[in-house]
């Protein structure tokens, strides 16, 4: 479809939001990807944000899931305050439209982190309720990106499941590597996941990003059947990532000119020409798969 036709598409389907439905044509699909570590602290949320600034200006319209049980770490990356987050739409509180948060640009974001937990253990009718409600925010959305906890704890395995494209995020410390195949590994052997996509963030040079890479993927070779390791590349180490945090800004819009600034515009155009790996990625479909895992 030559580029014109595609924004004519997308334009009606933006002001026709259930003539698809109503046909019984599948929509449009939104893309669905989980951004995951083994260990904590390498750059899971840096990476999610900035990536969906980069996409955002791109003119994609990005729902960033702040699915950390931890710290609510999107808020504070982003100097935001959400009063509600999904466990108010879980017991009826909230719509799920209200307890969504604006963020830069047109990023929307929805603070799950207390809720997230309580996903795993839904009763039918709120699931049935939250379907419904993401069945609406479907039309809205282009692009859902997923900030999940580091580790291989059950809802973190569930997110990586549910969503259509997973990002491991493996930064040159030797326990990164060895978490990062892990979690890999158990996604693979018990969930049979045979594709991950692997971005090496803060080493200083992208020929060491390279090596970490090749390690991985080695290894992963050896010892694991049919698994397919793609690599995206590197965001070099930059202590201005940090600076931006202190002023709850993405680090992007602050320092534009940087290499890291420039890696992360990069990564966002590497994965937005390349296709999903699996082509079951829709925010419903993600949400369906998830809720009755
Ligand atoms: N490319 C980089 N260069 C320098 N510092 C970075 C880079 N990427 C991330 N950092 C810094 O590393 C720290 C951890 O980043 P971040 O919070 O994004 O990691 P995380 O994986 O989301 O952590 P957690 O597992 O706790 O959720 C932050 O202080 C951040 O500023
Ligand atoms: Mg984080």
């Amino acid at each position: 479809m030559d580029q014109a036709a595609g924004l004519r598409d997308k334009e009606f389907n933006k002001r026709n939001p259930t003539f698809y439905r109503n046909l019984g044509v599948p929509k449009r699909q939104v893309r669905v990807i989980a951004v995951s570590s083994g260990k904590g602290g390498v750059g899971k949320s840096t990476v999610v944000i900035n990536l969906a600034v980069a996409f955002d200006r791109m003119g994609q319209r990005v729902l960033v899931l702040d699915a950390d049980l931890g710290l609510a770490n999107i808020d504070i990356f982003l100097g935001l305050t959400p009063k509600q987050n999904i466990s108010h739409v879980l017991n009826g509180k909230r719509q799920l439209h209200e307890v969504l948060v604006n963020g830069p640009g047109r990023i929307r974001i929805m603070p799950a982190s207390s809720g997230v937990q309580e996903l795993t253990r839904l009763t039918d009718e709120q699931k049935l309720l939250l379907l419904e409600m993401l069945d609406e925010l479907e039309s809205e959305v282009d692009l859902l990106l997923i900030d999940t906890a580091a580790g291989i704890s059950d809802t973190v395995l569930y997110f990586n499941l549910a969503a259509q494209e997973r990002i491991i995020v493996v930064t040159p410390e030797p326990t990164s590597l060895t978490d990062a195949y892990a979690l890999i590994k158990v996604l693979h052997t018990r969930n049979g996941e045979r594709h991950f996509r692997i971005l090496t963030n803060a080493a200083d040079s992208d020929r060491e990003g390279k090596l970490i890479f090749a390690k991985l993927s080695k290894v992963a070779d050896h010892f694991l059947n049919g698994i397919s390791l793609d690599y995206l590349g590197n965001i070099p180490r930059d202590p201005q990532v940090s600076a931006a945090l202190l002023q709850q800004k993405p680090f992007i819009t602050l320092f534009p000119h940087t290499a890291a600034a420039k890696a992360f515009v990069n990564l966002a155009d590497r994965i937005h020409r390349s296709a999903p790996a699996r082509d079951n990625g829709n925010v419903r479909f993600f949400w369906k798969r998830f809720l009755e895992i």
